[in-house]
């Protein structure tokens, strides 16, 4: 095959190395002659690379910390997508767009101490986001946000609940968490019950990520101190809000949802079953002298 046609020989190329046919967009602005292919220029496209990203994971508060960063002058927020609102989700679902997709979502400022950023809750637990981002965005800064597990197991149970899941309405979340369902069902339960609890395993996902980045890059934020802290508490809401040119901005009715409260053999299970993976990421977070959230005490 030494004398194939291009086309034919990119074939075999990526027959005989598989591995290789993903891409791993790497960023043309740190090497000169990458720069040069991608007609990019220093002070029109290498600024608009987001700065900061908020990972998640879902159901964390990371809208409404989205929200508080967009609300400060210097920094400016993603365009929203067709797909995904404010998320872009490029570094796991939409990666195969390319960087000129991910580049036009980021608006060019001429102020240098302007620092776009973005948040897609579901990098966090995404099997390929640590390895894309280190690639592209060597230097982000990532900010990472833990509430209880149990609790954000039950949150994202009540937002499917919320979207009219079909199992999630059909069954309680105890019977969820224990697959108590018809064998019809027990599929999709499991489905449902692997996106309320994966993701809260904390301790395997960070590192996962502190062996890509420094520990320095990384900011774990108390989500429970993010509820809390003080700002203009809304007492209807029960959450705090904004206040934007003298007006009260609080997140829509699909954040901080009504929902009953969750039920005692629920806490048991979750206790139970969050325990060494919670005692994990404790041992983590104190050998890296990260700082220990509330709601995590051993
Ligand atoms: P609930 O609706 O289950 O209470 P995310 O934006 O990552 O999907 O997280 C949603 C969660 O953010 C909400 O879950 C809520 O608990 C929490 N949250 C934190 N601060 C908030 C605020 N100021 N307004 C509304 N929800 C907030």
């Amino acid at each position: 095959f030494k004398y194939l046609p291009p086309l034919n020989l990119g074939h075999k190329y990526f027959e005989l190395y598989p591995k290789e046919s993903e891409p791993l967009w790497t960023n043309p602005c740190i090497d000169k002659r990458h720069k040069l292919i991608w007609n990019l220029n220093e002070t029109l496209t290498c600024s608009k690379f987001p700065k900061i990203l908020i990972l998640g994971p879902q159901k964390t508060g990371t809208t409404a910390l989205n929200l508080f960063l967009s609300s400060h002058p210097q920094f400016e927020p993603n365009l929203s997508t067709k797909e995904h609102f404010e998320e872009t989700q490029f570094f796991s679902s939409e990666y195969h767009k390319g960087i000129d997709w991910y580049l036009s979502l980021f608006k060019f400022n001429r102020n240098d101490s302007t620092i776009n950023f973005e948040k897609s809750a579901n990098y966090f637990s995404d099997s390929k986001a640590p390895k894309r981002i280190k690639a592209l965005l060597p230097d982000a800064k990532l900010i990472i946000i833990y509430i209880d597990p149990g609790k954000r197991a039950y949150s994202w149970y009540n937002h499917m609940r919320a979207h009219n899941d079909r199992i999630a309405i059909k069954y309680t979340f105890y019977e969820v968490l224990n697959l108590e369902v018809k064998s019809e069902d027990l599929e999709m339960t499991k489905q449902l019950r692997l996106r309320c609890l994966d993701p809260g395993e904390y301790a395997k996902y960070l590192r996962k990520w502190l062996s890509y980045f420094k520990k320095s890059q990384i900011l774990l934020l108390d989500g429970e101190l993010l509820k809390t802290n003080p700002n203009s508490y809304d007492s209807k809401k029960k959450f705090f809000c904004l206040f934007v040119h003298g007006r009260r901005k609080c997140l829509g009715s699909g954040k901080g949802r009504k929902y009953e409260p969750i039920d005692f053999k629920s806490i048991e299970y979750l206790n139970n079953y969050f325990n060494d993976s919670n005692f994990e990421f404790f041992k983590l977070i104190k050998k890296y002298s990260m700082d220990i959230p509330i709601w995590l005490n051993f």
